[in-house]
């Protein structure tokens, strides 16, 4: 595996990006630590600092990536590039970079989400989500929410996934308003994170 400066150093990322990028593996680190305290904090900071990685590369590059890889695009990936970021990416953190199986997970999965993530899975979708430096509205109104739940709610897990389910539900709303398609895994995951609230109240 590889170290930290590695990573920032081969980053060709703008400095508004940068600096998501190290608030990710900031809130990355907290929320491992709140919730699982197993995991390999060095590893989390290593999938947080690539998440991102080719997210400013041209669609030719990415696809190109995607050929090498031999990643299979969806009908939804071919018409909306801004997911392929994700996978090459996760891609690149693997071959490149040696991070392990479950970090290169996280970075596959940190835009749509999915059904019964790994902690990692979890930890890097929600940072992504909820670090200090994003400032739009629903970014904004979900790190409070998450604070909120975790002081409100006996049981870290609760607050876990009723953040959980709020990231999805914003994620959809705006992609219902902005007439987009929404992928299917992202409501899955809300199903899925729903359920498991519904399993604790009953
Ligand atoms: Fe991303
Ligand atoms: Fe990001």
């Amino acid at each position: 595996m590889t170290d930290a400066n590695s990573i920032i150093s081969a980053m060709n990322l703008s400095e508004r990006r940068m600096k998501h990028t190290f608030g990710v593996a900031e809130a990355a680190k907290e929320i491992a630590k709140a919730h699982f305290p197993a995991l390999d904090l060095k590893a989390v900071e290593l999938a947080a600092l690539m998440h991102d990685f080719t997210k400013e590369y041209s669609v030719e590059r990415q696809l190109e990536l995607c050929s090498q890889y031999n990643i299979e695009l969806t009908e939804e990936e071919k018409a909306n590039h801004k997911l392929l970021h994700s996978k090459t990416g996760a891609m690149i953190a693997s071959h490149r970079f040696s991070l392990p199986t479950d970090a290169c997970s996280a970075i596959y999965w940190h835009t749509t989400g999915k059904a019964a993530m790994s902690p990692f899975e979890i930890v890097i979708y929600l940072a992504d989500y909820i670090e200090e430096f994003r400032d739009d509205a629903g970014c904004i109104k979900l790190r409070e929410f998450y604070r909120k739940a975790m002081k409100k709610e006996l049981d870290k897990t609760t607050a876990l996934h009723k953040t959980l389910v709020k990231s999805f539900d914003t994620t959809i709303k705006y992609l219902i308003s902005d007439e987009k398609t929404i992928n299917t895994h992202t409501i899955e995951a809300r199903n899925y994170y729903i359920n498991q609230l519904n399993a604790i109240r009953f």
